[in-house]
C-alpha cells in the first residue's frame, strides 16, 4: 500500500504584507524584489495568537474535514518545521493534543524546506511496511522570528504559513519518491541554536538569524530539483509532458522560471503562488496543493510531481496519482 492524499488544509496569518510596506522598514523597492524573486506580498504572523502551532492546528483541521475523517482515525502526525514555539514537547505533540488525535504517534521533522516531502516519503514508506493506514503531515513554518529583519537580502524573500495533508493508505497514490541531503553544502544556508547555556562555558548565548547566500542557494536549487524530476521521470519511464502538473517549492520565481525551461516545458504546468505567500519554507508545497485543490485545477487520475530544495542541503521529490 502507498500513501494517497485524500484531504489538504492549509493556514496563512492575517496580515499581507507588500513589498511597498517593507520599503518602508528599510532600503527595499517593490521593483527589486519582483523582478529578483516573483514575490509581491508575503502573510506574517501579527499577534501572540498566530504561532507555528495556531497554523498548523487550522490547516490540520481543515486538511481531516476535506478528507472527511475525524482526528482519532488518524493513527500517525508528522511537522515538518524549523520555527516550533517550543524546543520540547514537539509540534507534532502539541498539534496532537489541539486536535484530540488521541490514538496518533506524533513527532516532528527537520528537513528545512524539504520537510513536507520528507514528511510524505516517510508517512509513504509507514505505510508499505504495512504499519499505518492514516496520517495527517503538516509543513508549517514562522520563518518571520529566525530571519534578520535588518538583512533586507533575506528577510524579504520569506513568508509565514502552514499547509497539510491527509493521507490513507491505498493501491494508488505515490508512485515513486526520492529524497536525499548533503551535509557539507550546509553552510551556504543555516541558522545557529544557542551553543550553550552552563556556566562554566564563556560562549556567546544569543539566538541567531538565518544566513543565506543566495547565489549559491540559486545554483543549487535550479541543478538539483531539475535532477530530482529527471531522476523520477526516469524511474518511472515517464516523459516531462506526460506529468499534468508540478508543484515545486516556492522559494523564487525564477528559479521555478528555469527549471520549466530546462524541462522544455510550459510555464503553465508549474502553478505558483510565490507572489503572495513569498517563501514558506516546508509549508510552500502543501499551502500551494491546498490552493490549487480548492480551485479545483486537480483532476482524479493527474498524474502530480512535488519536488523541493532546503537547508541541509536537503531535496526530495514524490511523484503521485490524484
Ligand atoms: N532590496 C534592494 N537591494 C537589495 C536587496 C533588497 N531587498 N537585497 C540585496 N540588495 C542589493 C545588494 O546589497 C546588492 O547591492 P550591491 O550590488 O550594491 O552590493 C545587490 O542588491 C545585488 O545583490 P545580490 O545578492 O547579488 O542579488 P541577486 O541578484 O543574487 O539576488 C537573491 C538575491 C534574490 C536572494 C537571489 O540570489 C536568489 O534568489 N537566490 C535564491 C534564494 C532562495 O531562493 N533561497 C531559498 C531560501 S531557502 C530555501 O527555500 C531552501
Amino acid at each position: 500500500m502507498r500513501a494517497k492524499i485524500i484531504g489538504t488544509g492549509s493556514c496563512l496569518p492575517q496580515k499581507a504584507v507588500t513589498n511597498d510596506d517593507l520599503s518602508t522598514l528599510m532600503e527595499t523597492s517593490d521593483e527589486w524584489i519582483k523582478s529578483r524573486t516573483g514575490i509581491s506580498a508575503r502573510h506574517l504572523v501579527s499577534s501572540e495568537t498566530e504561532t507555528t502551532l495556531s497554523m498548523a492546528v487550522n490547516a490540520g483541521k481543515s486538511a481531516l474535514a476535506d478528507a472527511g475523517l475525524l482526528p482519532e482515525d488518524i493513527e500517525l502526525i508528522i511537522v515538518a518545521t524549523v520555527s516550533s514555539d517550543f524546543i520540547t514537547p514537539s509540534t507534532a505533540c502539541m498539534v496532537q493534543k489541539e486536535l484530540g488525535a488521541v490514538h496518533a504517534a506524533a513527532f516532528d521533522m527537520n528537513a528545512a524546506c524539504s520537510g513536507f516531502l520528507f514528511a510524505l516519503n516517510t508517512a509513504d514508506a509507514y505505510f508499505q511496511a504495512g504499519i499505518y493506514q492514516n496520517a495527517l503531515i503538516i509543513g508549517v513554518e514562522t520563518l518571520s522570528k529566525i530571519v534578520d529583519w535588518k538583512d533586507r537580502s533575506t528577510c524579504v524573500l520569506f513568508g509565514d504559513g502552514a499547509g497539510a495533508a491527509v493521507l490513507r493508505a491505498d493501491s494508488e497514490g505515490i508512485i515513486a519518491s526520492l529524497q536525499g541531503s548533503n551535509g557539507a553544502g550546509g553552510h551556504v544556508l543555516m541558522c545557529k541554536n544557542r551553543s550553550s547555556n552552563n556556566p562554566f562555558v564563556a560562549t556567546d548565548t544569543r539566538l541567531d538569524y538565518l544566513y543565506m547566500d543566495g547565489q549559491e542557494v540559486f545554483k543549487f536549487a535550479v541543478k538539483k530539483e531539475t535532477e530530482c524530476i529527471q531522476e523520477l521521470l526516469a524511474q518511472t519511464g515517464l516523459a516531462p509532458s506526460d506529468i499534468t502538473w508540478y508543484l515545486l517549492h516556492q522559494a523564487n520565481q525564477r528559479i521555478i522560471n528555469s527549471i520549466a525551461r530546462k524541462l522544455k516545458l510550459p510555464l503553465d504546468k508549474f502553478p505558483s503562488n510565490v507572489d503572495h505567500c513569498g517563501n514558506t519554507s516546508a509549508a510552500s508545497i502543501p499551502i500551494l496543493l491546498d490552493e490549487v485543490h480548492r480551485a479545483n485545477t486537480l483532476s482524479e487520475g493527474d498524474l502530480i510531481l512535488l519536488s523541493g530544495f532546503g537547508a541541509g542541503l536537503t531535496w526530495g521529490a514524490a511523484l503521485l496519482r490524484w
